[in-house]
């Protein structure tokens, strides 16, 4: 049975009431073989899983899309690759400059998202989409193909720090906390609370305060982990060891919601419980 489409994420389903009151549904169990529930969820269209009111995602644009690019958004695609930054995967216009124009870039590239592919990019793999036909992968590919940088390289706002004081001590972080000249944090770091409490606190405990399934991410974070690091685990999962796979699940501004949380957690600018939003 072909269900790739999220083969490590989900087991069950399971609904809980949180502390704050809130329902949360946190889907998870890594790939144990129970793929009768797995079959069952991948009949479930990718904009249907997200069934937590709360943390419904953001609709989408309603500008008309080419069709490569609509077939990659009902797939996983966006959640590991974005079409100007590098996500998990290369971004789409690095994957462009690097092919388009070679003699075979086609079916190289279709041949490479049906079976998987490693090795051009670094040493995370691409998984394989067997539940995609030839004819949509190659709609898919030749939209990539068209796509160019853009003309002023304003690509970088990397490199911005924002510093924060928690007991004298100057902390800093890549993104803002919070609204500019309120205590209130941004919509995206409240967002990452709602989401890392209900799909993560299961295993990494409640307010990333680490449980006894898996590590304590805010370690993870204080002893060096990379954003980048972060998102790819997150995204590709780490099956043996019982960490889901989120691709196809969340979009990569929702992971790094979740990531802006963690790291917000980390550096003890944002305490437990509800940040004020
Ligand atoms: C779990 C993360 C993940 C998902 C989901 C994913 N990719 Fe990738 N993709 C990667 C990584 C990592 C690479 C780099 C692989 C390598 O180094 O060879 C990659 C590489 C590529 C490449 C370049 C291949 C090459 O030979 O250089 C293309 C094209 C691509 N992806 C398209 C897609 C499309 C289309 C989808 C959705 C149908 C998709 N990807 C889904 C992670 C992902
Ligand atoms: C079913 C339990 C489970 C759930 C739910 C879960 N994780 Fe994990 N996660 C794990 C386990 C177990 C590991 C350790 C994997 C290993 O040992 O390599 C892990 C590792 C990680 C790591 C790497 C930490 C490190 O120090 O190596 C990151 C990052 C991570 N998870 C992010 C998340 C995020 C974000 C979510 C929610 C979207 C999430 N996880 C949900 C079980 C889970």
């Amino acid at each position: 049975m072909k269900t790739r489409s999220i083969p490590t994420i989900i087991g069950a389903a399971i609904i809980a009431t949180t502390a704050g009151g809130f329902v949360a549904v946190a889907a998870y169990g890594a790939d144990n073989g129970n793929t009768k529930a797995a079959a069952s969820l991948s009949a479930v269209p990718n904009s249907e899983r997200n069934v937590n009111p709360m943390v419904t995602p953001a609709a989408d644009t309603t500008t008309p899309l080419p069709e490569g690019e609509t077939i990659a958004k009902g797939s996983d695609c966006f959640s590991c690759h974005a079409i100007d930054q590098k996500i998990v995967g290369p971004s789409f216009v690095d994957v462009a400059g690097k092919f388009a124009g070679q003699s075979g870039a086609e079916s190289t590239l279709v041949d490479a998202v049906k079976k998987g592919h490693v090795g051009t990019w670094g040493n995370v793999p691409m998984p394989a989409h067997p539940e995609l036909s030839d004819a949509k992968i190659k709609e898919i590919v030749s939209w990539i193909l068209t796509l160019k940088k853009p003309q002023a390289a304003a690509a970088t706002t990397g490199g911005k720090k924002f510093t924060y004081t928690v007991k004298g001590k100057t902390v800093s972080t890549s993104f803002p906390i919070f609204q500019a000249g309120t205590d209130k944090v941004t919509p995206d770091v409240f967002r990452g609370y709602e989401l890392f409490n209900s799909y993560c606190f299961r295993c990494h405990g409640a307010d990333a305060d680490g449980g006894s399934y898996a590590p304590n991410l805010r370690n993870s974070l204080n002893n060096g982990m990379s954003e980048s690091t972060f998102l790819s685990i997150a995204m590709t999962g780490v099956k043996s060891k019982g960490m889901p796979s989120w691709a196809g699940f969340f979009t990569p501004h929702q992971i790094r919601a979740i990531y802006e949380y963690t790291d917000a957690r980390a550096v003890a600018v944002v305490g437990q419980g509800t940040p004020k939003h």
